[in-house]
């Protein structure tokens, strides 16, 4: 297995519940260390260079309405497989279609406002690592 990083955010909708602590203390039973964090208000074009792979897509605008209502938590996980596990923890992106347990099935309202974002693949994690964190804000233990 392989150690990893990956980019990890809690969104506005969760944030706003209160559930930072919560969901850290899922990560860190999993085995997942925070290695850098931020809390951050995204301004609308920070939102929409993140999703730009999404900019075609119908949902966008109200993706970008959403990640910019309030402020987000990012960290960088590391791991043994972080980005897998870390999907894992997530659930799936429908919080209806989530296995029970996992943090969308618990936190998410909507596929919109659904909690967290993890990245999906070694490639997007580098890169979105890199649209928040110098390397010298990453502390890797
Ligand atoms: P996606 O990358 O497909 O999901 P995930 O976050 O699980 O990797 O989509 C990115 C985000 O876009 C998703 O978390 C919520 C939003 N989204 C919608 O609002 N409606 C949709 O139909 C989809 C597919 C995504």
């Amino acid at each position: 297995m392989a150690l990893e990083r990956t980019l990890s955010i809690i969104k506005p909708d969760a944030v706003a519940k209160n559930v930072i602590g919560e969901i850290y203390s899922r990560f860190e039973k999993a085995g997942l260390k925070v290695v850098a964090a931020k809390m951050k208000h995204l301004s609308r074009k920070e939102a929409e260079g993140f999703y730009a792979v999404h900019r075609e897509r119908p949902f966008f605008n109200a993706l970008v309405e959403f990640m910019t209502s309030g402020p987000v938590m990012i960290q960088v996980l590391e791991g043994e497989n972080a980005i897998a596990k870390n999907r894992e923890l997530m659930g799936a992106t429908n919080p209806k279609e989530a296995a029970p347990g996992t943090i969308r099935a618990d936190f998410a309202d909507s596929i919109d406002a659904n909690a967290v974002h993890g990245s999906d693949a070694p490639e997007t994690a580098a890169v979105e690592i890199a649209y928040f964190f110098a390397s010298t804000e990453i502390f890797s233990r």
